[in-house]
């Protein structure tokens, strides 16, 4: 009988997502009360100039509403979407505040800005990513644009079990880290410990860290043009819907 030696092929690591702490988690893993005390840090700041006031906006993982508001503050007409029924409480009732899967949305409404923020496109799973990505192309408006953060490659491949980050008050742990190679990236299985003054949160997550060429492929695959970045760190994207005009020859009589 013949004999191989065991085949070392990395298995992909099961997704995870869960939470622990004080008050409710959401399905992802999210805490609610964490991401209720935790400020605004003027992430959206630098999307001011394509957010004009008048501006309809869909907010796919609106949360507590921390972007949101100040979504409202811009002068935008908002609608947020989280499967959260204990995020949403959270959030304004001057915004439209719809509790539902963003894979299976359907609002028949079209929004000059779709907003995918917080590093949602890298989810772990695939089929999620796309989901989110057609998600996005249902609703966006013909000159409107998708407009999303990825996660910082970088982080998500340097950081180790003990790093800690922020203040006196306010910090954030890597308490477990381990990372699989991906065709698209980077399967990155990730526990952070957050704290609030006396209070604790973990979030156990998977993500999968992507450059700007497989999501530029994913969202050409959905129908829009390839991004354009908004920012420095090329983490904010903008991608408009694929223009029809140019696919077909001319009219001929
Ligand atoms: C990382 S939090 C970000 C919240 C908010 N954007 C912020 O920055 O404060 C992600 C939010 O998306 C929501 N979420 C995650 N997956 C979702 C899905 N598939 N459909 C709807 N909401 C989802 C979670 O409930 C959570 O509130």
């Amino acid at each position: 009988m013949e004999s191989h030696p065991p085949v070392n092929v990395p298995a992909s690591p099961p997704i995870q997502f869960s939470g622990t702490g004080p008050g409710p988690q959401a399905a992802d893993g999210c805490s609610v009360e964490l991401y209720r005390r935790s400020a605004y840090a003027g992430e959206i700041e630098l999307l001011r100039p394509w957010l004009p006031p008048g501006t309809s906006v869909l907010e796919l993982g609106c949360g507590t509403g921390r972007l949101t508001h100040r979504l409202v503050e811009f002068g935008c007409r908002v609608t947020g979407v989280d499967n959260s029924a204990d995020m949403l409480r959270h959030v304004s009732d001057t915004v439209h505040r719809v509790q539902a899967d963003i894979e299976t949305l359907q609002l028949h409404q079209r929004f000059d800005v779709v907003l995918l923020p917080s590093g949602m496109i890298n989810h772990a799973d695939g089929a999620v990513r796309r989901a989110f990505v057609a998600a996005a192309a249902r609703h966006v408006a013909s000159a409107g644009q998708l407009i999303l953060k990825r996660q910082p490659p970088q982080w998500l491949l340097s950081a180790q079990v003990g790093d800690v980050s922020g203040s006196a008050d306010e910090s954030m742990e890597v308490v477990a880290v381990a990372r699989s190679p991906d065709p698209e990236g980077t399967q990155v299985r990730m526990t952070l410990r957050y704290r609030i003054g006396h209070d604790t949160w973990t979030h156990a997550f998977s993500v999968i860290t992507l450059d700007e060429a497989p999501i530029s492929r994913l969202l050409v695959a959905e129908g829009f043009a390839p991004p354009e970045a908004l920012d420095a760190g090329r983490l904010w994207l903008s991608a408009r819907p694929q223009s029809l005009q140019g696919l077909f020859p001319p009219h001929q009589p």
